[in-house]
This record gives structure tokens, C-alpha cells and sequence, in this order.
């Protein structure tokens, strides 16, 4: 017969130590569920008499009183530890200092492009976007670059392995042609990009590097407006002060062609005509002027190719080299170091 003390006592002592929910429930079953001793001896009391039924039935239900009273006890106990350990757990220290993360910021040949683009979308121009794998349609043909020109070949083209007649871009001119072929004038865009070269990597030399080309076609467009235009975005780029020229030259899809030059901001021999006193002049080389980007009238038979009326309709393109620009105006030396991702430089801008 089960001792009743004995089994309160073990009952009351395995609650008190219970340190979980959990366990509680563990005890719980054990000590007061249906398969417990305690209800095996409620169960069992039918088969006593009913004297003794009756005595030992008070003494097993002052027992469960007594355990289920101590489990409620241990739950409300254990309850709010399990609550303030969770809020302890949660709780947000919103005084801590946060750990620092340096802002970022656009790659200095990024701020260059942008600069040159919205000096454009200042005048008017939109933004027109070409694909970097170019067929030589676009690259060379439409721009009145025929395939025994040695343009082709200047330019160190990389073509595309498996493609018959696809190149990477030699430059941004093919958005010319594919503008041009796909919205009647009046056109004004200009055309920010990656460019591709087979060259060989040195100080000046990238295989991939950035231009941005800019495309007018409307009716009566003379050289004025492009030089008008060109000294423009040169005082937008280097300061209101820098004076242009142009310099006769060639291009197969511009005619005339021009070599531009932006007046040296770092001596002042352009502005004094004196070339001879700035011989030491590391920027310019002592002659006053930097060469900036090549342009021109566009050329009649780029227009036609590109279903236009050269009668009726010119205009002038350029291209700018954005490498070239910040290197001069930041003093980067080393065109690589735009490339290298090097934490140090990236910072200086
Ligand atoms: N596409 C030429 C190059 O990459 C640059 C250029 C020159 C673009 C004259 C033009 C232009 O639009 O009119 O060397």
C-alpha cells in the first residue's frame, strides 16, 4: 500500500526543484496524471470498504489538493522567470554606441560622368544608352568607317569570339547611328559608357575605359554651336575661367573634325600667350593647352546612312574621354589606379 506521506513529501520536493516549465509539466504528469500513483490509489479505492474508503479517499485528496496547489504555485513562479529572462533577452540598449560604417560614395569616374551628363541635361540633351557588345554596323559601317579603313585597326578592336560581325565598342559613337536611325530629328542626347580597346596597360592606357559622347542634329547647325557648346561644358568641367580652341583633325564620321583643347588651368601661359613661360609646366608641357576631346560637323554621309537629308538637316558630335578629364583635373597619375579598387585612393574623392 503506498505510503501517502512518502509520496506527498517525493511529490511536493520534485516541484519545488523543477526549474522549467517543462519540467514542471513532467512532474505534473508524473505526480498527479492519470497514470500517476496517486490516481492508481484513487482508482483503487472501490476495492476497500467503505470505512476505509472513506478515510483513505480524504487523506489521497488532501494529497492531490496539496500538489496541484504547489504545481499552480511553481507555475506563476517559473512563469514570470521564463518572462523576464525573455525580456532581458530582448531588450535593446538603444544608448550603445553603433558600430561605424563610413558612407560610401560615387567612384571619382562616376562624379566626372555625372558632371559631364548634367551639364548636358542642362542644356536640354537627354540621356541615350547603347549596348557594349556592338555590331561592327553600329561601331564602324553606319559611321561611314569602311572595312579596309584603318580606323578599324587604330583602334585595336576585340571582337567577339563565336559572333560573326561583333565587336566590344570601339566608343560611344554608335549610339549616334543608333539614335539617329530611330528618331527623326530635332536629336540632342548624350551618351555616358564603357568602351573597349585591345591596348596594353600602362599609366595612359586601359583596355577598358569611360566616354561620353554628345549628339545635336537639327536644322541650320553650324561649327558655332559646337564650339559654343564645347566651351561650355569645358568651363563646367574646369572652371569659368578656361578658354577653348579648336585644332583641325580627322574622323571618318565627322566633317569638319576637330581636336579640342582646354586653355591649362595649372599655368597660366594660355591666358598670358606666352607658351615659353610655362616650360615647366608638367600638365600642358609649356604650350598653354591640354587636349580634351575630338568633335566635329556630323558627316553627310553618316546622316544619309542613317535615313536623315543632309540637306535638310546637320549637327555636331564630340567625344570626351572621362579617364582623361579627372586625371587632369584630380591629379591622377596612373590611369590604373581608377581600376585597382584600392581603398586608399578611392577615398581621396
Ligand atoms: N569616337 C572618337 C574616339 O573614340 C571620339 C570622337 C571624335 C567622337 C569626334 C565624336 C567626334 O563624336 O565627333 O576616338
Amino acid at each position: 500500500m503506498t505510503d501517502i506521506d512518502e509520496l506527498r513529501r517525493q511529490a511536493l520536493e520534485a516541484v519545488e526543484a523543477t526549474t522549467t516549465l517543462d519540467e514542471l509539466d513532467e512532474a505534473r504528469v508524473r505526480y498527479v496524471g492519470r497514470r500517476s500513483e496517486l490516481a492508481l490509489a484513487q482508482r483503487g479505492l472501490g476495492d476497500l470498504d467503505p470505512e476505509e474508503r472513506k478515510e483513505r479517499g480524504k487523506q489521497l485528496n488532501a494529497v492531490r489538493g496539496a500538489v496541484e496547489q504547489a504545481l499552480e504555485e511553481r507555475r506563476s513562479v517559473l512563469a514570470q522567470a521564463a518572462l523576464e529572462a525573455r525580456l532581458a533577452d530582448e531588450r535593446l540598449d538603444l544608448t550603445l554606441p553603433p558600430r561605424r560604417v563610413p558612407p560610401g560614395r560615387p567612384h571619382l569616374l562616376t562624379q566626372v560622368e555625372e558632371e559631364i551628363v548634367d551639364a548636358f541635361i542642362g542644356l536640354g540633351y537627354r540621356v541615350a544608352e547603347g549596348p557594349e557588345a556592338e555590331s561592327g554596323a553600329y561601331n564602324f559601317d553606319l559611321l561611314n568607317i569602311p572595312p579596309d579603313h584603318p580606323t578599324r585597326t587604330e583602334m585595336d578592336t576585340i571582337y567577339v569570339e563565336g559572333y560573326e560581325d561583333v565587336v566590344l565598342r570601339t566608343h560611344t559613337s554608335p549610339v549616334q547611328t543608333r539614335v539617329l536611325t530611330d528618331q527623326a530629328p530635332p536629336v540632342a542626347v548624350v551618351v555616358p559608357g564603357r568602351v573597349y580597346r585591345a591596348d596594353t596597360v600602362d599609366a595612359t592606357h586601359s583596355p577598358v575605359f569611360t566616354q561620353v559622347e554628345g549628339l545635336l542634329v537639327d536644322t541650320d547647325i553650324t561649327m558655332a554651336h559646337l564650339r559654343g557648346t564645347l566651351l561650355e561644358l569645358c568651363r563646367a568641367l574646369f572652371g569659368a575661367e578656361r578658354e577653348i580652341r579648336l585644332r583641325p583633325s580627322f574622323f571618318p564620321f565627322t566633317e569638319p573634325s576637330a581636336e579640342v583643347d582646354v586653355s591649362c588651368g595649372f599655368c597660366d601661359a594660355a591666358q598670358r600667350g606666352d607658351a615659353a613661360g610655362a616650360a615647366d609646366c608638367r600638365v600642358c608641357s609649356g604650350t598653354g593647352w591640354i587636349e580634351i576631346l575630338g568633335a566635329g560637323m556630323v558627316d553627310p554621309n553618316v546622316l544619309s546612312a542613317c535615313g536623315i537629308d543632309p540637306e535638310v538637316h546637320s549637327g555636331f558630335a564630340f567625344g570626351i574621354g572621362v579617364e582623361r578629364v579627372a586625371m587632369l583635373r584630380n591629379g591622377v597619375a596612373d590611369i590604373r589606379d581608377f581600376f585597382d579598387a584600392d581603398a586608399r585612393f578611392l577615398a581621396r574623392f
